[in-house]
């Protein structure tokens, strides 16, 4: 069997390590196409070292511009390296625009897509993310999600149950796997020393690259009053491409970088990375990853965005949307550094992304699909599917699974009162209204 792996950003190389990892373990065959969307080693490079994974089989280059540019160029390019290769599957990971662009030329080709972080959603179509992710979603044919809440979101949107793998995010895998690795090297301290800051008590790691932040000049601003009057804290701020690239063209640069508190340094490789956030007291962010590393690290996130397509971290009490409303960032992030008590909440919020074994499951799945020749994407012959849709209300005890059995169905929506429940295999139904299609 060989696997595909299409990546480009940052992100996407953290998170497609573990399942680099994994294949390679197994000993699968497998190629991997960078989009080149970042180019700077110290947005893509480094990751490879850092991590230790193998270079990229192929680069695209196909480096900054608008969106539709970029997205064409690596449709192109992907599509040549498809036909040459011949995978038996293609994983794309995330949002970003090498996962719209690899999961509708895989597709389209009849390659089945894996779309590894799937099921995602923020309800916010203004995200470019959002696009990707709901038309990566439409083109996938496995999909492996993080949490019972993004299953959700997708059997909602009709995709079949058997199609979903609730794995958990291989950002716990790279998280806990490097995070030992940093310690063990004694990056620990070399990194912190690295920092040069005086007092490395309280620490805040800030980072902020979204678009409908830093490219929108009053958002910006309210963001950078807020921090200017943190100063009881030391902000570290590795400071992404596109967002020194905004401060300069907007003029704010340099008064933010000769403030005394905040340390505005070049992005910082996985492992110093790491030891910078699990040291830190509290973090600052719009990004994705780090919503779900601060919880799987203990630290209190506050996240910079009005809307989250992360949900879990805010109901299990350790993130807190504050946007870009700097009275709501100042009273959280003061609340955070002055009551132990709110604090430590916020530090024990439970992690709902898994035991770091997410690549494992993933492959596993993978594997045990190609083994049953589930991989080969065929035409339907039968065109009556969508008009046998039932709704029941169940009431002997059953599992799902015997149920499907018993009426040569598939069980797509459960609820258990007014709640939107998934159906495991060993579900007992009883109770519980469902709607399920029947095969003929
Ligand atoms: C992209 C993703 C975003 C992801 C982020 C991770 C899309 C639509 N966006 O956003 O979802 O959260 O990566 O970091 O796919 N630049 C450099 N050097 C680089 C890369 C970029 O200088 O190596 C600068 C360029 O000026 C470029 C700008 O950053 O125009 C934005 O880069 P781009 O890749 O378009 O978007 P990101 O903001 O990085
Ligand atoms: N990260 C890093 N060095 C940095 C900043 C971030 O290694 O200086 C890592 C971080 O640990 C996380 C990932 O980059 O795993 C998040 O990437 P980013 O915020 O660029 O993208 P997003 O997750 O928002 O898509």
């Amino acid at each position: 069997m060989k696997i595909a792996i299409v990546l480009g950003t940052r992100p996407e190389i953290i998170k497609m390590a573990p399942i680099i990892d994994e294949i390679e373990k197994r000993g699968l065959d497998s190629c991997i196409i960078h989009t080149g969307q970042h180019y700077d080693k110290e947005m893509s490079d480094n990751f490879f070292k850092d991590l230790e994974i193998k270079s990229p089989d192929y680069n695209i280059h196909v480096g900054s511009g608008s969106h539709g540019k970029q997205t064409g160029l690596m449709m192109q390019g992907i599509e040549e390296v498809l036909l040459d290769e011949k995978p038996d599957i293609v994983l794309v990971q995330g949002d970003t625009n090498a996962v719209l662009a690899g999961a509708l030329v895989a597709s389209k080709l009849h390659i089945a897509v894996g779309h590894v972080e799937a099921g995602l959603r923020s309800f916010d179509i203004t995200m470019p993310e959002e696009l990707n992710r709901m038309a990566a979603d439409a083109c996938s044919f496995m999909y492996f999600i993080p949490t019972k809440e993004s299953a959700i979101n997708l059997l909602a949107e009709g995709i079949s149950r058997k199609k979903l793998f609730i794995t958990g995010n291989t950002v716990v895998d790279a998280c806990f796997r490097h995070l030992e690795i940093a310690k063990k090297l004694g990056i620990q301290e070399e990194s912190l020393a690295n920092l040069n800051i005086a007092d490395m008590d309280n620490i805040l790691t800030l980072t902020m690259h979204r678009a409908e932040n830093v490219d929108d000049k009053d958002r910006l601003i309210s963001i950078i009053e807020a921090l200017k009057q943190l100063t009881d804290m030391n902000i570290v701020f590795p400071i992404h491409p596109r967002t020194k690239k905004t401060l300069e063209n907007f003029g704010l640069f340099e008064e933010l970088n000769e403030l005394s508190h905040i340390h505005i340094i070049k992005p910082l490789g996985y492992l110093d990375f790491l030891v910078l956030t699990s040291c830190s007291s509290l973090i600052l962010t719009d990004s994705g990853g780090l919503q779900e590393e601060a919880i799987t690290l203990d630290v209190p996130v506050l996240t910079l965005r009005y809307n989250t397509e992360r949900p879990e971290t805010v109901s299990a009490g350790g993130n807190i949307l504050v946007g870009a409303n700097k009275k709501s960032i100042l009273d959280n992030a003061n609340k955070i550094i002055n009551d132990a008590e709110f604090a430590n909440k916020m530090k024990n919020a439970e992690n709902p992304y898994g035991d770091g074994d997410a690549a494992a499951k993933t492959i596993d799945a993978i594997e045990e699909a190609y083994d049953k020749g589930l991989l080969n994407i065929e035409s339907p012959e039968n065109i009556m599917h969508s008009f046998n849709r039932r709704m029941m209300k169940v009431n002997y005890d059953i599992s799902v699974e015997n149920f499907e059995k018993d009426e040569n169905a598939l069980v797509h929506l459960v609820f258990d009162g007014d709640e939107m429940i998934f159906p495991e295999d060993d579900l007992n139904l009883k109770g519980m209204m469902i709607s399920y299609d029947i095969y003929q």
